[in-house]
């Protein structure tokens, strides 16, 4: 369909609360569906939330295909979630570094739930439910944080560990998303 401009932080959009998806398998949810999977694959992003693209409703697509740079992180398959809910399984946090499409080329030290189960649907409108644990966590956990308008660098301990990536090289591995 078509490649969407990607908000970036500073527009208010991403702050706000996106609301609930309530018809399903529709037109426009699927037309939504395709700009967001052109914008994520366009930009090589490991996810994206709808509220980037201007829309602020609660959906999310996120997917990883084995990366040869990065061989020890499992592949995601690429997956829509709609109205998600995460349950924590495990309080245990880790920490990780994350890049966002809204604000590229930086990267910054987040901790994350390391194993959550989420759940939602499908743009069909088919429920969805998975565990899941250490990098898909991480980015279901980053991309539900969208829908919040919760941006990454909120989430930083020590705003020390936040910079941009060509600064940071070989320190950080990560993805934008
Ligand atoms: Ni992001």
């Amino acid at each position: 369909m078509a490649i969407r401009d990607v908000l970036r932080m500073g527009h208010p959009l991403l702050l706000q609360r996106a609301i609930p998806v309530e018809a399903f398998d529709s037109p426009e949810l699927h037309a939504l569906i395709s700009d967001m999977r052109d914008t994520m694959a366009a930009l090589n992003g490991a996810g994206l939330a709808a509220p980037q693209i201007a829309v602020s409703k609660r959906v999310i697509i996120f997917g990883l295909e084995h990366n040869p740079r990065y061989p020890e992180v499992e592949p995601i398959p690429e997956t829509i979630l709609i109205n998600p809910v995460i349950e924590v399984l495990d309080e245990q946090m880790e920490d990780g570094w994350e890049g966002c499409l809204s604000i590229p080329g930086m990267r910054g030290l987040v901790p994350r739930y390391h194993a959550i189960r989420y759940h939602g649907f499908n743009a069909q409108g088919d429920y969805i439910e998975r565990e899941v644990d250490g990098f898909h966590a991480r980015v279901v956990q980053h991309e539900n944080d969208h829908l919040d308008g919760i941006l990454y660098p909120q989430r930083i301990v020590d705003i020390r560990d936040f910079g941009f990536e060509e600064e940071l090289a070989g320190k950080v591995d990560s993805d934008e998303y």
